[in-house]
Parts: C-alpha cells; sequence; structure tokens
C-alpha cells in the first residue's frame, strides 16, 4: 500500500511516543522507509536505540549535528520524504509551528519543508481545549497542516477527554489517504460491514452468519483507488484492511452511532448484515435456569441505519450504495428495498444456503439503480469488490 514512499517521522514528547514505535511497523509492513527523528523531549520517553533499531536508520536528534550536516543538511531531509508524520505532535510543538520558529531540528524541518505535514496531537485536555492551542489548530489548518486525531478517552494523566493520540491504524490509515493516488483520491467513503450482535444478557447475544469479507473488501478497493476510508465494523470474522480507519461496533445501535459520528462523507457503502431486531430489555445479569419455565424475550426494532441516512435532508452522503440479501424473487425484492429506503443503488445477492455466499469467498450479484438492473457473473469477493469501487469513483467523478 505504501510502497515505495518515504515517510519523515518526528516523535515529540509525550508519554505516546511509544505508539510511535509500533507506527514504524506498521509503515515498514507497508512497504514504507521511515526516517524517524526525535526532539529532546521525545527521548525522554523512547530512547533513540530503540527508535532506530525499529526504523534500521539512524534516528535524527540535533540542529547542528555536524555528522549528519556532513551527510544530509536539515533542508535536504526536510524535502526528501513524500510526508512529515508529527507523532505524537505536543502542544508546544504545534505552537512552535503556528508561530514559524526553528529553533531545534523538528522546527526547522517543519518550517523549511515544502513537503505535505500530517500531524496526531496528543495532550492534556485542558492543554487541547486552550484557547492558545485551538487557535494554533486553525491557524496550521489554514497553512495546509492536516490533522488525526485526537481522540477521546482517558489519559495517563488521569483525566479523560479529547488529547489522546489517535491509534496507530488511524494514523497509517490517514499517511495512506494522503499519499494516495487514484480516482477517489481526496473522497471520504464510509463502509459498514460485519455482523451486529444483539445482547440477550452479558454473555448471550443474537447474531447472523456475515463474515465481514465482503464489506472488508470493499473497504480495501476504496482505499486502493486512494479513498479515505472510515471502516464501521461489527464483530467479523475476517480482519479490517490496514490503511483504513477501523470502528468497531458491536450492536446495531452502536453501529447507527458510529455512522453518524463518521459523517459527513462523499459516499456511503453499507454491507454489513445489521439485525432488525434486539432484545427489548437485555438483562444486565446473566439469566439463570428457574422453575418458571423458559424465559421469553421481546424483541424491539433496530434503527435501520442505511434508511436513515438515505434519507437525511441534510449532509446525505452524495451516493448511498446498500446491500439486500435476500433467499427468493431476488430483484424484485432488492428492487422494491432500494425505494423503501431511498438509497441510490442496490447491491442485491441471493443468500440461500444452496448458493454458499454467505460466509463464502464468492459472490453473485446485481446492481440495481435509476437504470435498472444489472447481473454480475459469480466471482470473488474481491473482484465484485473492485468493480463496485470502480463504479463508485466514477459516479463521484461525474
Ligand atoms: N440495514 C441497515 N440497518 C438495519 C438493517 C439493514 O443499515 N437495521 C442495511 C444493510 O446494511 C443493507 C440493507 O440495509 O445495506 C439491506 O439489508 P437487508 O438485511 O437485506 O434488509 P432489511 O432492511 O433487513 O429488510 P428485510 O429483512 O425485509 O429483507
Amino acid at each position: 500500500m505504501l510502497a515505495g514512499k518515504h515517510i519523515l517521522l518526528i516523535i515529540g514528547g509525550g508519554i505516546a511516543a511509544y505508539k510511535s514505535l509500533e507506527l514504524i511497523r506498521r509503515l515498514q509492513d507497508q512497504g514504507a522507509r521511515v526516517t524517524p527523528v526525535l526532539t529532546r523531549a521525545g527521548a525522554e520517553f523512547v530512547t533513540p536505540l530503540s527508535v532506530s533499531a525499529l526504523a534500521g536508520t539512524a534516528v535524527h536528534q540535533e540542529l547542528f549535528d555536524l555528522t549528519s550536516e556532513a551527510e544530509m543538511g536539515h533542508i535536504q531531509l526536510s524535502r526528501s520524504a513524500d510526508l512529515l508524520v508529527v507523532a505524537p505532535a505536543t502542544a508546544d510543538l504545534m505552537a512552535k509551528m503556528a508561530q514559524g520558529f526553528a529553533n531545534d531540528l523538528a522546527s526547522t524541518l517543519l518550517l523549511a519543508t515544502d513537503t505535505p505535514v500530517l500531524l496526531a496531537p496528543a495532550m492534556n485536555v485542558r492543554m487541547w481545549e486552550h484557547p492558545a492551542t485551538q487557535r494554533n489548530l486553525e491557524t496550521l489548518k489554514k497553512d495546509g497542516v492536516s490533522f488525526i486525531g485526537p481522540n477521546d478517552g482517558s489519559m495517563a494523566c488521569g483525566e479523560f477527554g479529547p488529547g489522546r493520540m489517535a491509534e496507530p491504524d488511524e494514523i497509517l490509515a490517514a499517511i495512506a489517504a494522503k499519499l494516495a493516488d487514484g480516482p477517489l483520491k481526496g473522497k471520504r467513503i464510509l463502509v459498514t460491514s460485519g455482523p451486529t450482535h444483539e445482547p440477550i444478557d452479558p454473555v448471550r447475544y443474537i447474531a447472523n452468519r456475515s463474515s465481514g469479507a465482503q464489506g472488508a473488501a470493499v473497504a480495501r478497493a476504496l482505499r486502493d483507488l486512494g479513498a479515505e476510508v472510515v471502516f464501521v465494523t461489527g464483530p467479523a470474522e475476517v480482519r479490517p484492511p490496514e490503511g483504513v480507519q477501523v470502528v468497531p461496533v458491536e450492536s446495531a445501535r452502536e453501529m447507527e452511532a458510529a455512522v453518524q459520528q463518521a459523517l459527513p462523507a462523499d459516499a456511503g457503502v453499507f454491507s454489513a448484515a445489521v439485525a432488525d431486531w434486539r432484545v427489548a430489555s437485555a438483562s444486565d445479569r446473566k439469566l439463570k435456569k428457574s422453575k418458571d419455565g423458559l424465559p421469553v424475550l421481546e424483541f424491539a426494532e433496530n434503527p435501520d441505519i442505511l434508511k436513515t441516512v438515505s434519507q437525511m435532508k441534510q449532509g446525505r452522503p452524495g451516493l448511498v450504495v446498500g446491500f439486500a440479501a435476500e433467499t427468493n424473487d431476488v430483484i424484485e425484492n432488492a428492487t422494491a428495498k432500494r425505494k423503501r429506503k431511498g438509497c441510490d443503488w442496490i447491491v442485491a445477492n441471493d443468500v440461500s444456503p444452496a448458493t454458499g455466499i454467505m460466509g463464502g469467498s464468492e459472490n453473485a450479484v446485481i446492481l440495481i439503480s435509476d437504470e435498472g438492473a444489472e447481473e454480475w457473473p459469480r466471482m470473488g469477493k474481491d473482484e465484485v469488490a473492485r468493480r463496485l469501487a470502480d463504479r463508485i469513483a466514477a459516479a463521484l467523478a461525474g
């Protein structure tokens, strides 16, 4: 995914610096070359030795380091990469960048570069929310700097709120999106995938047989065409692809909340097999066998995520694609479903057990749109995904 790409990774001073070690690994797994720069504060959290050992190359630390100046000046260093990534980006580094200071190696590189820059901020919640940091954030955004995170969560300092550095896979996804080259470059696409689990009690749930294979393949294919993909996935068997932003959820209601959170998007592909019903009042204690007979489960209807998004008055993605799992009268049912939900396209498939499609590696789909029903031959789920991604790229371009 990042083969041949060169990332200059500046590691600032923060407890999240340890996650940058993992990030180096993940970048290399994707074929990228990483040149690390460690600030003085960064070196208080991770050692130069671990950084250089992982990166497989020397770590740059000082502005006036004569050996590295002789080998590669800081100006050249700042321009040799395809992307500069600062992770963790501290409040101090952001302030220096916003003001244009160049009083150490990291700030000098960031001022001297003509390469795109991506920041993954990490700091205490009050520092993040301070008007000074928010001002710097706005200034840097205007300067064309991109950001990933920070996330909400509990922090090493014991407080809770925005300030946690994005996880390595989220940073990787943002890097992939920035470096992507393809017809979907600059497009943000939401993909739902996998089954949902609807709790009965803390140990039991209702589920379905979706493996998440088709959704993961769609996310991968969209990523490969350069899209920034937000992948909202239920508990699937198949691992989510690298280089997409993964939002794991369990139930339909969690999926709906994650989808709302992920909007706006240029397109949404709803391939999840969402449970239509949940247990109305799931027990917070394990149900026990009782002399009074078998438990009776009452059901409540889950939100229809595809329908809600398709019918949004404001902020509806320009293209909404649903899936229809049918066991009979596939075209008729799926055509009616497209109307009922209000989505633009429906990818319909026959999931009756004899087809072996649900949980299998192949799919035979019919694409239903304004223009009618188009039957695709049976093919691998990856191939279905690639064709669908090409269609989406063509639709968003037109
Ligand atoms: N879907 C959704 N939210 C739900 C149910 C379904 O977003 N609560 C989406 C699925 O992701 C899929 C589409 O709706 O894109 C159709 O799903 P399907 O299960 O085939 O249809 P249902 O709406 O459940 O209709 P039915 O059970 O009557 O076939």
